[in-house]
């Protein structure tokens, strides 16, 4: 299963791609994160110490392992690289290992413009998240930055699903439809919306009502939580925190249905 979670700058999505990896992680599965977002935060959310953290160095900035995939040194101007690089053990060889067995890749900063850049970094990054092998019992769960229009039409293309995580606030959901719009254009079988820092059941009816208009099946809502809040400002991955809180019990329901769907 590859999973993309998308949204509005600061909804949650790198709080629900780190808890539902641990939670992945913890039912067996052979999890592999990827940090797309150049704010590089999944790695706290996931449980990794600030110290390992702070050694992590970017798939982008590592020169060494583009030049040895591409067949050209970033930077180097005018060279001939590969659009195909290998890309199938880039998670065993150069993720970092994070609690319950899960590997981690930092992308780091990436232009991927639909008319940007074609670069090595950019065709190296793109061929791991288009290509990454997943076997039956893998999950890669990807960490998108906020907004998803500056991403090349290729880059998520082969996901089996795009989770959007959409707060109960206009501007989240109308960047959800944005999102879906794209997704769907670009060819994703599978758009579906999470709700998240819901407080009230009339929220939880506003953004049922807005998603139903927009026809994005909506598979989970997580409630606000102060678990979530406590667990962020003491740097503590949510999941080590409060195993039951109840944000992490709705994300569980939330991972049982993907389940369901995809393995
Ligand atoms: N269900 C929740 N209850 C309480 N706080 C939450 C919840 N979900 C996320 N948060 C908090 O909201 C903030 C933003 O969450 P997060 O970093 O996951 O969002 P994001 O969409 O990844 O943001 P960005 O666009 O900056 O990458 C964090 O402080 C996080 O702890
Ligand atoms: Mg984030």
């Amino acid at each position: 299963m590859k999973l993309a979670i998308a949204g509005k700058g600061g909804v949650g999505k790198t709080t629900l791609a780190g808890i539902l990896a641990r939670l992945l992680a913890k039912d067996g599965y052979k999890v592999i994160a990827i940090d797309a977002d150049p704010a590089m935060n999944l790695s706290s959310v996931l449980g990794i110490d600030q110290n390992t953290s702070s050694k992590i160095i970017p798939i982008s900035e590592n020169y060494d392992l583009i030049e040895e995939r591409t067949g050209a040194r970033p930077g180097s101007s005018g060279s001939v690289f590969s659009l195909t690089p290998t890309v199938h053990d880039i998670a065993d060889k150069y993720g970092v290992l994070g609690p319950d067995n899960i590997k981690l890749i930092v992308m780091g900063t990436v232009k991927f413009g639909g008319s940007g850049c074609m670069c090595p970094a950019n065709s190296l990054l793109r061929a791991l998240l288009r290509h990454i092998l997943v076997n039956r019992k893998d999950a890669v769960i990807m960490d998108m930055e906020a907004g998803l229009e500056h991403l090349g039409r290729g880059t998520i293309k082969g996901v089996d699903a795009i989770l959007i995580v959409v707060e109960p606030r206009m501007q989240s959901i109308d960047t959800a439809n944005r999102i879906s719009r794209l997704a769907q254009d670009i060819g994703i079988d599978s758009v579906l919306a999470v709700g998240n820092k819901v407080r009230s059941e009339e929220e939880k009816n506003f953004l049922n009502d807005a998603l139903k208009k927009m026809n994005l099946p909506i598979i989970g809502i997580i409630p606000y939580d102060e678990a979530i809040a406590k667990s962020d400002m003491l740097r503590v991955s949510p999941i080590d925190f409060d195993p039951n809180s109840q944000a992490i019990e709705a994300i569980k329901s939330i991972k049982d249905f993907l389940m369901r769907c995809y393995f």
